[in-house]
């Protein structure tokens, strides 16, 4: 990739925080994007919240009774935890302000900088929405989500043995598995509702694994990778 392209990146918590943090992972991915900033790309990176916001979580709600609104926030303030984390470790190459409304873009729009780091908004959604809220905003047609998939499924591989790797598929068909209303429960490999606005906005979301960053960096590259482009 050598243009001027702008890369949203929705980075999965469970990447930077998958029980501790995992910063042999966030050494490796800031390589990667390191090199692309060298050939003239400028990325957005949505951080999640990971094992950090379900740790807090879980243990508020052994302490009393938490409402969904409530975990929403511990989740929310996790997820700007990590973004600082980023912002921190890509320091040289980072705006200094962390975004946490994609509705307010002032500063973002304004960067120079080549990475641009979002958290977290409001209870009730998630980063991947932000993603594609952000993806919107800067007419940016593609987002690539990194978790720790290789590919959506037909059903559930954990527990079908016999779930089917999709390689390309269309907002209709994804939307049939994962349904489309936030559960904050809900493990599914794309946010629901950010895949309403993505369909709606015809943004193409590719879901990789992100722990295989030579996977990651072939999508960059516009090479062969595996995983699958949602559209
Ligand atoms: P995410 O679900 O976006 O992070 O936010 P994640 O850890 O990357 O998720 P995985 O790894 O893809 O599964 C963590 C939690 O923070 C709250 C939600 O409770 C969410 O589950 N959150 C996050 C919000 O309520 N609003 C936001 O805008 C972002």
């Amino acid at each position: 990739m050598n243009n001027n392209k702008m890369v949203v990146v929705s980075l999965g918590g469970s990447l930077i925080v998958p029980d501790v943090i995992d910063w042999k992972f966030v050494k490796n991915f800031k390589k990667i994007i390191e090199t692309e900033i060298a050939r003239g790309c400028r990325f957005i990176i949505v951080t999640g919240g990971g094992k950090t916001a379900r740790k807090y979580i879980e243990a508020s709600g052994k302490i009393d009774s938490i409402d969904a609104e409530d975990k929403d926030w511990i989740g929310i303030h996790a997820t700007r935890m990590n973004a600082h984390f980023m912002r921190t470790v890509f320091k040289k190459h980072a705006h200094p302000i962390i975004n946490t409304n994609p509705f307010d873009l002032e500063s973002f729009l304004t960067a120079k900088e080549p990475i641009l780091v979002a958290a977290g908004y409001r209870p009730g959604n998630s980063t991947d929405y932000i993603s594609v809220l952000l993806a919107k905003h800067f007419e940016v047609k593609k987002v690539v989500n990194l978790s720790n998939i290789d590919y959506v499924c037909d059903k559930d591989p954990k527990k079908f043995k016999d779930a089917k790797k999709i390689k390309e598929m269309s907002w209709q068909e994804f939307q049939k598995i994962v349904g489309d209303k936030w559960d904050p429960g809900l493990n599914a490999p794309f946010d629901p509702v950010a895949s309403k606005v993505a369909a709606k906005e015809g943004i193409e979301v590719t879901i990789l694994n992100g722990k295989k960053l030579s996977n990651f960096r072939k999508y960059l590259d516009g090479e062969k990778f595996a995983g699958t482009i949602i559209k």
